[in-house]
């Protein structure tokens, strides 16, 4: 898979994921602009990697749920390096609190925090890059979502519902930016990044129980279905969704 000569914007790449999906793109060729919302050293230390993995980097910090600096992130993308082949929409909402309140007590607070990062962002910065990708008759969109949109949950309620909003964006989005323009979707199980430290021992256990491959995913192995999906070798896929879960899902 190369990606040179290809330009890619990551959201929320300060860590995690983002961060691995950053490096993975950038070892492939692509230019990444790294974002961040509040971790800017973080995002200094992963725009570095890219640098040392051989490609351009640019670090820009917006918040990915309001319009203004979502359009700010882009057109500094182009004005930097002229073009945005690549987005990949993985910001998303992390707080105990969206996995531990019970149905009866989500407040329009908590109802917020998925809602406007991961679903509401989702959407901006699709937005954002639309015109810039239809005129260049080429573009890669990769929304990052999660296998309780799929299956449910039984905590999480919100998160869930976030990310089935971003699974039924990625079908309509497929279609309203077709035919240039490909936008899939992975739906992840359990990866092993910050989040994990609110588990506990016997939380880890169930986990580990429905996973038919008994353990957690790495970021790293998400980057790559990423890389996959960003690459050439998806041209002939819209609109779909790859679950990336260790064998916990199947249809
Ligand atoms: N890890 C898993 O098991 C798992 C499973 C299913 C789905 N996912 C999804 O995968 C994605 C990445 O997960 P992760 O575990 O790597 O998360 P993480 O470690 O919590 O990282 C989240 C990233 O999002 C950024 N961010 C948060 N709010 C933002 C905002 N308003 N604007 C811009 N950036 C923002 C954070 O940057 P700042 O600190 O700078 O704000 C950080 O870089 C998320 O969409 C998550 O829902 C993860």
């Amino acid at each position: 898979m190369s990606l040179k000569g290809k330009v890619a914007i990551v959201t929320g790449s300060s860590r995690g994921i983002g961060r691995y999906t950053s490096l993975e793109l950038a070892q492939a060729g692509a230019d990444v602009v790294i974002n961040h919302h509040k971790s800017e050293e973080e995002a200094e230390r992963v725009a570095e990697e890219v640098l040392a993995a051989g490609s351009k980097a640019l670090v820009v910090k917006a918040d990915v749920s309001v319009r203004r600096e979502v359009e700010t992130l882009v057109s500094r993308t182009v004005q930097e390096f002229g073009a945005v082949h690549i987005l990949v929409n993985n910001a998303g909402f992390a707080s105990g609190n969206v996995w531990e309140t019970p149905f009866e007590d989500i407040t329009d607070d908590l109802w917020r925090g998925p809602m406007e990062v991961d679903l509401k962002g989702t959407f901006l910065c699709s937005q954002a890059v639309a015109a810039t990708m239809k005129q260049q008759k080429e573009g890669k969109i990769i929304n990052v979502a999660s296998t309780p949109a799929i299956a449910g949950d039984p905590h999480g309620f919100v998160y869930a519902v976030a990310k089935a909003g971003i699974l039924g964006m990625t079908k309509a989005l497929a279609w309203s930016l077709a035919p240039y323009v490909q936008v899939n979707a992975v739906a992840l199980g359990s990866i092993s990044t910050g989040w994990v430290k609110w588990l506990s021992h016997e939380e880890i256990r169930t986990f580990l129980d429905e996973t038919a491959l008994k353990r957690f995913g790495k970021p790293e192995e998400v980057a790559r279905v990423i890389g996959f999906l960003a690459s050439n070798g998806s041209d002939y896929m819209t609109g779909q969704t790859l679950i990336v879960d260790g064998g916990t899902v199947m249809h």
